[in-house]
């Protein structure tokens, strides 16, 4: 590397707040400079999916801050919290090509300091789908992001519509908490093939990497037969489920689904008969990687 490109490289690496102190310091300063303050949360192993949020942060003019915290509150015990990817390094130079100009990367002490007890309990929302089968995840979630909200005080805070539970959960916090941060939900990104960014994927072995289509698969099978006119919902998600299994089978593997669903975009409560806005969505264990997508399809 010569020195341009090395004076380039350094240019863009946003600064590192490892402290509530250091953090509120800086966000105060971008404050009095006149400007509003985006927020977005993530847990690191950052993809093209957060640089969007980032990006979406950068389009609102605000100063964007990227907390990076795999957070363990979020994680039962036989989850994959010690195995979860930590490329702190990466992560910096893509927060800074993506235009983040702070990042927030606290200890565990700082978020969880010794004798903290309180947690934030999701309503009902939490209680379908994920909240199924990862019990206490949401709680854990919502108490980690109030924090974050606390510490950062942002005006719009960006989150992946690829967490669609996650996302009207925190919308329902906000709103319920009186927690004043507009929520902006991005737009799922996808690889080229379909399959939606994760930091999750990066445990897939190859053969894994072709089975993980099947999700996007049988989402776009049950959106064009809803769009087509179809009305037995039954018929369609066992269609959706026949066909996780049909692309995974094909590519030698086996698949464990834990639901695939179609219901309302906004309650998560199923849909007996297509109308209005639906979610469809889907969650997989291949091999030990679990992986979620879901597509709104409006009839
Ligand atoms: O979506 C995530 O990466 C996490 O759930 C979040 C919102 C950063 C909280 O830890």
């Amino acid at each position: 590397m010569n020195a341009d490109t090395d004076s380039f490289h350094k240019a863009v690496l946003p600064p590192i707040a490892a402290t509530i102190a250091s953090l509120r310091e800086q966000v105060q300063k971008a404050r009095q400079a006149g400007r509003t303050i985006g927020f977005v949360p993530t847990m690191g192993a950052l993809h093209d999916g957060h640089a969007s949020l980032i990006e979406a942060a950068k389009s609102a003019r605000t100063f964007c801050v990227v907390s990076i915290y795999v957070n363990p509150t979020q994680f039962a015990p036989n989850e994959d919290l010690a195995a979860y990817p930590r490329t702190m390094d990466a992560d910096r130079a893509k927060c800074g090509r993506a235009g983040a100009e702070l990042i927030f990367a606290p200890a565990d002490s700082e978020m969880y300091p010794l004798g903290e007890q309180t947690r934030v309990k999701p309503g009902i929302l939490a209680d379908r789908m994920c909240g199924l089968f990862r019990p206490g995840h949401f709680e854990g979630v919502c108490t980690v992001v109030a924090k974050l909200l606390n510490i950062v005080q942002p005006d719009i805070a960006f989150f992946g519509q690829k967490d669609a539970q996650q996302a009207l959960i925190i919308q329902k916090m906000v709103d319920d908490l009186r927690i004043p941060v507009l929520i902006q939900v991005c737009p799922i990104v996808r690889e080229a093939d379909g399959l939606a960014m994760s930091s999750r994927n990066a445990y897939l072995s190859p053969e894994e990497r072709r089975q993980a289509l099947c999700l996007n698969h049988a989402l776009t099978l049950g959106r064009d037969r809803l769009l087509a006119g179809e009305k037995d919902m039954q018929s369609i998600t066992s269609s959706m489920r026949d066909e996780i299994c049909r692309v995974v089978h094909f590519h030698g593997g086996t698949v464990s689904i834990d639901y695939v669903e179609i219901n309302d975009a906004v309650t998560l409560v199923p849909r007996d008969a297509p109308f209005g806005r639906m979610l469809l969505a889907g969650a997989v264990r291949i091999g030990k990687t679990r992986l979620i997508d879901n597509m709104i399809v409006d009839v």
